[in-house]
């Protein structure tokens, strides 16, 4: 068997299990988590492959005692004094992983928020990269990392606080989160994902949390003590939705929001979009890739125009899923109408906004002779980036 390109050792980080090559660099966001998870457990080292497809993947290669140690000193520790930390946030674009797409100046403004110990808010519409950037920074710093997603939680005092039981021995007691973990660990990098979409009652909790001045939780049902103070050091990152079309986000509170640096996300351009889909699959045909890029950017200048015929435009996301469709055999109008045309309201017949999402991709699909679907100006753009 061939040598694997790298090999990895995984060490747990709070509730997460990163990956560290024998160069010391962190390639946690290239494994799977529970690649990552298995590995830990079963006390083995991961060796990155390629397949002949020119796909990478992660296996196990050897158990960790018959193994060489792993050398990790040159991991990327956080400078302390004003130089280096220059240097460091100057010098940080590299530590962005190539498969995140994302200006020099948004990655460096994100790492420098956190350098600086700012409360972080990715906000973006749904599906352009808020999550991956806020795992990409977290994974970026050598700190302890937490992850919590509160969109996904219906309970927010036992995610954020904790539960009280009861037990015939013990009586009643109360069993602390593992955010309360969290916040007492110097240093922590905290992820709060989809925090637009939490329960009130998380937005709460946190008030005081985020508050630069306050920076404590109360533990209002447990009794002894009554607060406890988030360590030194600590760093939340939260992502939101927010001013997109999603009727699940609710409209967060200005006063939390206050508490946050707002990084937003950018919807990729056309030709960003084009040089992901042709990083992510270098064996799906190129001019294919490129009118998946030009479908989204479509929707995307559609969406936003003041005589929008679409509420919103095609995800990054959705482009991503509909490519790795056409990677596994289906063709663009087979991907379109499973990826894309579900997400595109259908009422209205001829009008509805399904109807002028498939004339998009027909347009791509065909000599191009479709109907007069766009304005000019729209066709002189598609024509220009066509040429
Ligand atoms: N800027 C980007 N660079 C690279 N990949 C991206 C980008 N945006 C989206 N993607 C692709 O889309 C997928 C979804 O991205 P992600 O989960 O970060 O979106 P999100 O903004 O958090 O969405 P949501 O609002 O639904 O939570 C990613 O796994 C990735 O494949
Ligand atoms: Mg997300």
């Amino acid at each position: 068997m061939n040598q694997p390109l790298n090999v990895v050792k995984i060490e747990k980080s709070g509730n997460r299990f990163n990956a560290w090559d024998t160069d010391g660099v962190k390639r946690t966001s290239e494994i799977t988590t529970v690649t990552r998870r298995k590995a830990f457990e079963g006390n083995y080292l991961l060796g990155e492959f390629v397949m002949k497809n020119g796909k990478h993947y992660w296996k196990k290669v050897s158990d960790i005692e018959t193994a060489a140690p792993v050398d990790n000193t040159s991991s990327v520790d956080v400078p302390s004094d004003h130089a280096e930390v220059l240097n460091f946030i100057h010098t940080s674009y590299s530590l962005k992983p190539k498969g995140l797409m994302m200006t020099e100046l948004k990655w460096k403004y994100l790492i420098r928020s956190a350098v600086r110990g700012k409360n972080i808010m990715m906000t973006g519409p749904a599906g352009c990269g808020k999550t991956m950037a806020a795992k990409s920074v977290v994974n970026s710093l050598d700190r302890p990392d937490y992850y919590f997603n509160l969109g996904a939680t219906q309970d927010p005092r036992g995610t954020l606080i904790g539960n009280t039981h009861f037990d015939t021995e013990k009586g009643t007691y109360f069993s602390k989160s593992l955010f309360v973990e969290a916040i007492q660990t110097p240093g922590a990098v905290i992820l709060l994902d989809e925090l637009s979409r939490a329960h009130p009652d998380a937005w709460n909790i946190l008030m005081t949390v985020l508050d630069y001045g306050q920076r404590y939780l109360r533990l209002d049902e447990s009794d002894g003590q009554a607060t406890i103070k988030v360590a030194d050091g600590v760093t939340f990152v939260a992502t939101a939705n927010i001013g997109n079309e999603y009727t699940s986000t609710r409209v967060m509170d200005k006063a939390l929001m206050d508490r946050f640096t707002i990084v937003e996300m950018d919807v990729l351009s056309e030709e960003d979009e084009n040089s992901l889909l042709n990083y992510m699959f270098p064996n799906v045909d190129s001019t294919v890739l490129g009118n998946v890029a030009k479908i989204a950017s479509l929707t995307r200048t559609e969406s936003s125009s003041d005589t929008a015929r679409l509420n919103s435009g095609i995800s990054t996301r959705t482009t991503v899923e509909l490519c790795g469709l056409l990677y596994d055999g289906f063709n663009l109008v087979e991907a379109a109408e499973v990826s894309i045309y579900p997400q595109y309201d259908a009422t209205g017949g001829v009008d509805s906004e399904r109807t002028f999402v498939k004339q998009i991709v027909q347009k791509f699909v065909d000599d191009g002779s479709s109907d007069d679907l766009f304005n000019e100006e729209e066709m002189a753009e598609a024509e220009d980036s066509n040429s």
